[in-house]
């Protein structure tokens, strides 16, 4: 994706080091940041400087490739083993994490330069799976239709392309009119501050709307057609997704309109049967108690917007059952939400 004229992918190693967009700072500064070991990629991941399930999959297997690189001769399974499980209680929910750090984990226990290897093909596969998934989720769309899409599953939420944005970025190529209705995303704003950010960019008719609007624009039909992404998809389509999410769903079902997520096979948890097994991230209410924007000059600030000695609670993600998805897809087509679907398509 391109920013002030030059191509950029949201993370890539060059050499032992990782370089990635700091997301915590945009839309206010763009800045790249540069970790050199496991312990460093599991930071960045915690704190969000990193964050979107492709590209935290994308930072957890450079996090176990470098484990390799860093771990003592003499103690080499332990140290990795150790590292694999640190990399994995970063975040709970995303699936491309875990299938990233299982991929090269294996490959480095094969051979220990596999590893390396192996987290760089993760990477580019990311990339290309994502504008595979624009070219499908292009045909879904029409000229003069408006979309909603909730949190950020951009290129900044994936390596480059992103899932729910990449028919969009197409869309919008290809010559069609498109407008994006962009939920803000309580409480981080993925959407005001990344999805915003992104389209804002590429030169896509947009606007931010409050989180709870979308019901109501829909009542009165001004949108087509709802994309999300997704951070984990059970086997039988049942979708985790930024919290937020099920509710968007409900409302798309009422109304009639189509509601689609867009994922990589990465995404896919065959061994998650439902919903009911995925795990939910709960985060620090600080996040909901503060919020965070930048003044005139573009310094950041915090600050309460919640009643003081009021407390909050903050589940990051939400589970849309099935059978309020229209489709799911993929770079491999748009396959239903169903349990045979699923198993014919995604196999790992
Ligand atoms: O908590 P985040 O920002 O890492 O959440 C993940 C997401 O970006 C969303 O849930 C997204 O819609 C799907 S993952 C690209």
């Amino acid at each position: 994706m391109k920013v002030g004229g030059l191509d950029y992918r949201t993370i890539w190693m060059e050499n032992n080091a990782v370089f990635f967009i700091e997301q915590n700072l945009l839309p206010f500064e763009f800045r790249i940041a540069k970790v050199t070991s496991y312990a460093g990629c599991c930071d960045a991941i915690r704190d969000m400087s990193i964050r979107g399930a492709g590209a935290i999959g994308a930072m957890a297997g450079f996090a176990m490739a470098l484990a390799f690189t860093e771990a003592p001769v003499k103690d080499l399974m332990e140290f990795v083993r150790k590292a694999k499980a640190e990399i994995e209680s970063t975040r709970p929910t995303a699936r491309n994490l875990f299938y990233a750090v299982e991929k090269v984990f294996g490959a480095g226990i094969r051979l220990e330069s596999e590893a390396m290897t192996e987290a760089r093909s993760i990477a580019d596969k990311d990339a290309m799976d994502s504008k595979a998934i624009g070219e499908v989720g292009n045909a879904l769309i029409r000229d003069g239709y408006s979309i909603l899409t909730h949190c950020n599953a951009g290129w900044l939420a994936f390596v480059d392309y992103g899932t729910a944005l990449s028919p969009i970025y197409l869309a919008h190529e290809s010559g069609k009119q498109v407008f994006v209705y962009v939920d803000e995303t309580r409480p981080r704003s993925q959407g005001a501050r990344l999805t915003a950010w992104e389209l804002h960019n590429s030169g896509i008719p947009h606007a931010v709307i409050p989180d709870n609007a979308a019901a109501h624009l829909m009542s009165r039909g001004k949108i087509s057609l709802v994309i999300t992404g997704a951070d984990r998809i059970a086997a039988n389509g049942d979708t985790a997704n930024k919290i937020g999410t099920l509710e968007k769903a409900i409302a798309a079902r009422e109304f009639d309109i189509p509601f689609y997520i867009a994922a990589p096979s990465s995404t896919f948890d065959l061994q998650c049967k439902s919903g009911d097994d995925i795990i939910i991230e709960n985060r620090n209410e600080e996040e909901v108690l503060y919020q965070e924007g930048a003044d005139k000059e573009g310094n950041l600030h915090r600050i309460r917007v919640c009643s003081p000695g009021s407390h909050a609670i903050n589940p990051a993600f939400d589970v849309t059952p099935a059978r309020f998805i229209t489709g799911i897809i993929t770079e491999k087509g748009v396959i239903e939400p169903t349990e045979i679907s699923i198993r014919n398509t995604i196999n790992h």
